[in-house]
């Protein structure tokens, strides 16, 4: 077995040679590893559920700054019947911003999750890898064009692996669609479609309640609960795709973007801003209250076309301030054929009915992934329909295998930047900007290793 030292320098090996096909990297590693959360919030806990439920992970660390969320996070493990972890964050005094760099330090960790506001996701990596430990991070991976370049570069640096915890590329269609794509069912592909089309309104405002975190109320920052305490002020102040993995997570993995391609060209545009302003002063009856008279910046749909080295186009939609069903709305194209997940339904030349849509389930059924075969019944109950658990799953696999993470820091870093540069576009006038390479090079030889078999 390798000893840590061993795996850290044969990852950091891997990830500057960057052409490291997974399987030939995997080998025997640990069978139970020791991890710890920071952010026990509402998504650090459904994480937490999955991580409890393995046999083969101790949560050894929890930390956060709020007693409440780090209370309902030890009740969990109480409930599951496991050893209590260390708790950092939360004392007499308070909480402390700082107590997860003592979280690093504790001795025997092989690894930790970061499910923290967003502004936080960069430094709290940053200061992971420099330890040496192990992290899964939360989409996002940085706020500014500069944190993603000092994630990566401290990524690089310190040889400590890195995943970006982008579970929809673990969705069920999704997978299956890139069953599809790689078996060339859609011809060349040529034109991808996702987003983040999620009416969030009740999640930016409430009224402070730890109990009541979605439409009760029309506080946000201090006075909100949750998300509302610091989703909210990014709307406030910023303009562009603020949420961009959900959606080119998948476009990214079908069109093999730093794997033989990448991203060349980013353009942004931002509609008016209406929808929470409108939903604080009509629709919550709050037409006095100072957040009603706010001029949030953010505008309801932001529209991001990205061209990819290959020729092919990727469009993404941000679409969190309106009434509207949840959608992701993704699309794929090729020479061949059409999946869109909002119909359910596709198109494939010579096998559906001229100009027809077909439904989805026999393709489904068909082309259902490996990973979901082997695995769904233990996702079953797991967060987002089940893959909550394929995402741990694979973090968890890989660190146990020392292998290379399935999405890594140039995935993590490339689709993340994607908020920043869509800023910069909508602030120059929708201008179309260069896409930074943030492989240099590594992409012309890089190959998938993305869930190519039932293992990650
Ligand atoms: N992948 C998904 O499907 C999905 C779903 C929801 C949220 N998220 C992401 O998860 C992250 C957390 O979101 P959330 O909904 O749990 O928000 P949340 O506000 O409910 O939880 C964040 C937690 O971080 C804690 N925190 C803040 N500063 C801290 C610090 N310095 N040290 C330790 N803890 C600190 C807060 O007290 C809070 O409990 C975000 O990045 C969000 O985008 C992902």
């Amino acid at each position: 077995m390798l000893n840590r030292r061993h795996f850290l320098s044969l990852s950091s090996a891997a990830a500057l040679a960057g052409a490291t096909a997974f399987p030939t990297l995997a080998r025997a590693g640990r069978e139970r590893l020791r991890l710890g959360l920071i952010g026990t919030g509402m998504r650090g806990q459904v994480l937490l559920k999955e991580l409890l439920r393995r046999d083969d992970v101790e949560v050894v660390a929890l930390c956060d700054i709020e007693p409440i969320m780090l209370g309902r996070a030890l009740a969990m493990v109480d409930k599951h019947k496991k050893a209590r972890p260390q708790t950092y964050g939360v004392s007499d005094a308070g909480g402390d911003p700082f107590a997860y760099r003592k979280l690093l330090e504790q001795k025997g960790l092989d690894g930790v999750i970061i499910a923290t506001p967003w502004e936080l996701h960069a430094s709290m990596a940053i200061d992971a890898m420099n330890a040496k430990v192990p992290v899964g991070c939360e989409v996002v991976a940085g706020v500014t064009l500069q944190d993603h370049w000092d994630v990566l570069r401290t990524q690089q640096r310190s040889g400590t692996p890195y995943m970006l915890l982008e579970n929809v590329c673990y969705r069920r269609d999704v997978m299956a669609v890139l069953q599809m794509v790689r078996a060339g069912l859609f011809g060349e592909l040529v034109h991808l479609q996702g987003g983040y089309q999620h009416d969030l309104r009740a999640v930016k405002f409430n009224n402070g309640d730890p109990a009541k975190p979605y439409g009760s109320g029309v506080e946000f920052g201090a006075k909100g609960w949750s998300e509302a305490r610091w989703r909210t002020q990014h709307s406030l102040t910023r303009n562009g795709e603020l949420y961009p993995s959900h959606g080119i997570g998948p476009c990214a993995m079908a069109v093999n973007i730093h794997r033989g391609n990448r991203f060349t060209h980013i353009n942004s545009f931002a509609s008016k801003a209406r929808g929470l302003q409108d939903y604080v002063g009509r629709k919550m009856g709050a037409k006095e209250h100072p957040n009603a008279k706010l001029g949030f910046k953010l505008g309801d749909v932001v529209t991001t076309t990205l061209a990819c080295e290959n020729g092919e186009t990727i469009l993404l939609q941000h679409d969190t301030s309106l009434p509207r069903p949840y959608s992701l709305g993704f699309r794929v194209q090729g020479t061949d054929g059409i999946w869109m997940d909002v119909n359910h339904s596709i198109h494939i030349e010579g096998r559906s009915k001229p100009h027809q849509w077909e439904d989805f389930q026999a393709y489904q059924d068909r082309y259902d992934h490996p990973l979901w075969k082997k695995y769904a019944a233990a996702a079953e109950g797991a967060g987002h329909g089940g893959m909550d658990f394929f995402v741990v799953h694979a973090f968890v696999e890989a660190l146990k295998a020392n292998a290379p993470m399935p999405i890594d820091i140039y995935d993590a870093v490339a689709w993340s930047a994607i908020t920043p540069l869509s800023e910069q576009s909508i602030a120059e006038g929708f201008k179309t900007l260069a896409f930074p390479d943030f492989t240099e090079g590594l992409w012309k030889t890089r190959k998938p290793i993305f869930a190519l078999d039932d293992r990650y």
